[in-house]
């Protein structure tokens, strides 16, 4: 390059140096900023978002970019929406996203994947990284339990364009290396996305995990027990997992939010009845292998609703069947008998199957307190 002369004063060298680094820094960002728009756009252009999941595995990375269906401009009122319900309209036809991180593996195979009695499918987010990883270190660890295997998976979407997607990105990509139990598709990882987020899962177990038994659908921010989770589903007339189930939080006779400001909010062009079909609380459930197929299968008919928890409520009423509701899942959060108790007493916590909502800290300690061997409980009422 060019020799610092002798004369040059050290300030002056580092300046140089620093502003050397800058543009090094500068040019490398938007290397890396062009690498990742040509993967997303470097597709074939003639597969049809409609058409049905390719059946070679490799092809799923490169779905081509979902456009904006801009016929949603012609829906009633469609410019007094609030943006956010507006994208659900541009972009609710979109099924399919590139992958850009998978483990399909993790069931052992499909002849394997009959091995995983419970997998748990931990809804997240590519920022989560310290929620993800206390559950690794606590409830979520991957172990067996009364001689059945219990896997675990977190599933996520990816962020804007730009430097931080891609750091987002590179971070999860360290804790793949490290733990291998992430499956991540590139769309925008939203509250209303949480849908799609869902059935690209869905799909996904379909194709490499189809004999696991049950799955635990939840949230990165509860406290749980995967042993009374297993001595439950053990506990059942048919544990094969072949046939319905689906339990949780069981919600029922309540309808859309009509709020525009409200986080849930789905105005009638989106929803018309005022009324939602039973669901169970998104915070977490229990479910089937056979009842995740019905749901998936279903789903090819049904326009996708953004409240995934909701959604799978309409899927299941389509198909004539039905959630149950299990009192151990609290996606509510604890309800205590009375005032004044402490809240975080380990002896409420024993023999729930999953609390929501908790966090870090709370999370590590409670799950250790519950975990202790000499936890009494004698004393309670
Ligand atoms: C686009 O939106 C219009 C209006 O909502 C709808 O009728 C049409 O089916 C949508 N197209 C696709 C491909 O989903
Ligand atoms: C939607 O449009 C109708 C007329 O087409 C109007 O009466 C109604 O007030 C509009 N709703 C909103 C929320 O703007
Ligand atoms: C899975 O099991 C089926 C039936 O036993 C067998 O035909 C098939 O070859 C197996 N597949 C693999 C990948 O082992
Ligand atoms: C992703 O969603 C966020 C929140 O709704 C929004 O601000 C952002 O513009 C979206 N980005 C893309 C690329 O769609
Ligand atoms: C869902 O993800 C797609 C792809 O990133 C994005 O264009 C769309 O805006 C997102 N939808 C919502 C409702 O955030
Ligand atoms: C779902 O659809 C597939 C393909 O049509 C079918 O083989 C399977 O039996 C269906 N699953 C259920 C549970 O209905």
């Amino acid at each position: 390059m060019f020799r610092l002369s002798k004369k040059m004063s050290s300030r002056m060298r580092t300046t140089i140096l620093l502003a050397a680094l800058v543009i090094v820094i500068y040019f490398y960002k938007d290397v890396i900023d062009h690498s990742i728009t040509r993967r997303q756009l470097d597709v074939s252009k003639d597969v049809n978002q409609t058409d049905p999941p390719p059946t070679n595995s490799s092809y799923v990375y490169s779905w081509p970019r979902c456009e904006r269906n801009m016929s949603s401009t012609k829906i009633r009122n469609f410019t007094q929406l609030p943006e956010i319900i507006q994208n659900v309209f541009y972009y609710r036809h979109c099924r399919h996203f590139p992958m850009l991180l998978d483990v399909p593996d993790k069931c052992g195979g499909v002849n394997g994947s009959a091995d995983v009695f419970l997998l748990l499918i931990i809804k997240s987010s590519p920022e989560n990284y310290d929620r993800r990883e206390i559950l690794r270190k606590t409830w979520a660890g991957e172990k067996l339990h009364n001689g059945v295997w219990i896997r675990r998976l977190f599933i996520v979407g990816s962020r804007n364009a730009g430097f931080d997607k891609v750091r987002l990105d590179k971070g999860l990509e360290l804790e793949q290396r490290e733990y291998n139990d992430i499956l991540q598709w590139d769309f925008n990882d939203t509250f209303y996305n949480l849908t799609v987020k869902q059935i690209l899962f869905l799909e996904w177990k379909e194709r490499h995990c189809p004999h696991a038994r049950f799955l635990l659908n939840g949230d990165d921010d509860v406290f749980a027990s995967t042993n009374n989770m297993v001595d439950y589903l053990q506990s059942l007339k048919d544990n094969t997992g072949n046939k319905h189930l689906f339990a949780g939080d069981l919600i029922e006779n309540v309808g859309p939010i009509r709020k525009p400001d409200n986080k849930y909010f789905i105005p009638v062009e989106l929803q018309q009845s005022d009324l939602y079909p039973p669901y169970c609380g998104g915070g977490g459930f229990l479910l089937s292998s056979y009842t995740a197929s019905v749901i998936y299968n279903m789903s090819h008919s049904i326009t996708l609703f953004p409240i995934d928890d909701v959604y799978f409520g309409l899927c299941m009423a389509e198909a004539g069947i039905g959630p149950i509701s299990h009192k151990g899942m609290k996606t509510g959060g604890l309800i205590m008998p009375f005032r004044g108790i402490d809240r975080y007493d380990p002896c409420y916590y024993r023999d729930v199957l999953l609390v929501h909502r908790f966090l870090s800290a709370k999370l590590y300690y409670m799950w250790n307190q519950v975990n202790d061997p000499n936890l009494d409980c004698s004393l309670e009422i």
